[in-house]
């Protein structure tokens, strides 16, 4: 990344000073395309996105080809959009925040090619931010709806859960990571939607599943807790997957449909364990006393119940409200306006990277 004093200290006069307070965010690192206007506490002035869950949900999953395509068809205008609903023009933005890693490279590319254009075009600065600091920094978004959590600071655990990623994070001040543990294999978002695809519930299938688990028995199916008894803070789904699809071979499609809620509730909860345990586990060994949960599996209802019973147990827990958990672009605002007040800013050699590892460039 690179680094300008002097561009920095302007920047800094600009959003602090003159009243230019914004940060324009992109986000295009997976299916989602999303723009947002964010103000340096954290307000969420304006915050676009166009899903393509339809157009990938007749391959099951997401083809990178057509979400890359897609970016670039609805971008542009979608920032138009934004600057129109938000009534703000140029004027008014003080710096380009864009996701650059990790993500599907050709959708990556598209948000940052976008960016670079813009910074040239209407002369502002710009930075890239990594998606899962972005994760990290959507509890203290605010909007007209949601304050943010007033008390909540530093250190805490984050566990961040989605299509793409599952990991715990020590989080030590803004910039500052320690990275506890992750999946070695699937993320938990792509064990739930695997599930649904084996019962032919339709892609993304986490909220069907979530759903049909309302009313089952979670101990009806014994589904293992992948590294649950290891020491170590890391995540295993492949073998929940393989044990899911032996006991559906087991059934006929009477008899999946007869059991369908319990086969959801039980798979369900073997995820949910298998969370919570290594959650537990990272509070204790580190000493922890707060933890936040972000990602789209955040919506999941019986991790959400599970997360907040260790309120009981005086930990301190933040799920932030769904818009701002799943993919946004107002997550990479916040962020990239940190990584600019702290005099951090990219130029045009900026790259996009696959890689997830928090603090690789
Ligand atoms: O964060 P996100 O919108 O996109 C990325 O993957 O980065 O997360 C999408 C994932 C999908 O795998 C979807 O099935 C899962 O979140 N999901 C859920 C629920 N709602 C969405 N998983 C479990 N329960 C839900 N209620
Ligand atoms: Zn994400």
């Amino acid at each position: 990344m690179h680094y300008n004093q002097g561009f920095g200290e302007m920047l800094q006069c600009l959003l602090k000073g003159n009243g230019v307070p914004m940060i324009l965010g992109i986000e295009t690192s997976c299916d989602d395309t999303s723009a947002a206007i964010v103000r340096t506490d954290g307000y969420v002035i304006g915050n676009l996105l166009i899903n393509q869950d339809e157009v990938h949900r007749p391959f099951g999953g997401i083809v990178p080809e057509i979400a890359s395509r897609n970016h670039t068809f609805y971008l542009l205008n979608l920032i138009e959009r934004l600057l129109e609903e938000s009534r703000l023009g140029w004027k008014d933005i003080g710096g380009i925040a864009v996701t650059n890693r990790p993500g599907l490279l050709g959708s990556l590319l598209v948000g940052v090619i976008t960016a670079k254009t813009l910074s040239l075009a209407k002369n502002k600065p710009f930075v890239g931010v990594h998606h899962l600091e972005g994760h990290i920094m959507a509890p203290f978004l605010s909007d007209e709806k949601h304050k943010a959590p007033l008390f909540f600071k530093d250190p805490f655990l984050a566990l961040v859960v989605s299509g793409g990623h599952t990991a715990l994070y020590r989080v030590n001040k803004f910039g500052n990571y320690n990275v506890l543990g992750e999946t070695i294999d699937d993320a938990a978002g792509e064990a739930f939607d695997k599930f649904a695809k084996m019962l032919n519930l339709g892609y993304p299938g986490g909220a069907v599943i979530d759903r049909k688990a309302q009313s089952g028995n979670i101990s009806r199916y014994n589904f293992p807790r992948g590294l649950g008894k290891e020491d170590n803070l890391n995540f295993s789904f492949s073998g929940l997957k393989t044990s899911a699809l032996l006991q559906l071979e087991k059934m006929s499609d009477d008899e999946k449909s007869k059991n369908i809620s319990d086969l959801c509730a039980s798979y369900q909860e073997a995820i949910v364990d298998s969370l919570m345990i290594k959650v537990r586990k990272a509070l204790k060994l580190y000493s922890l006393n707060k933890v936040i949960v972000t990602g789209g599996v955040s919506a999941n209802s019986r991790l959400r119940f599970c997360i907040e019973k260790l309120a009981e147990e005086s930990i301190e827990v933040v799920i932030p409200p769904l818009k701002f958990c799943t993919d946004n672009a107002a997550m990479i605002a916040y962020a990239g306006l940190k990584r600019m007040e702290a005099n951090e800013f990219s130029d045009l050699s900026l790259t996009v990277s696959a890689r997830s590892e928090l603090g690789h460039v």
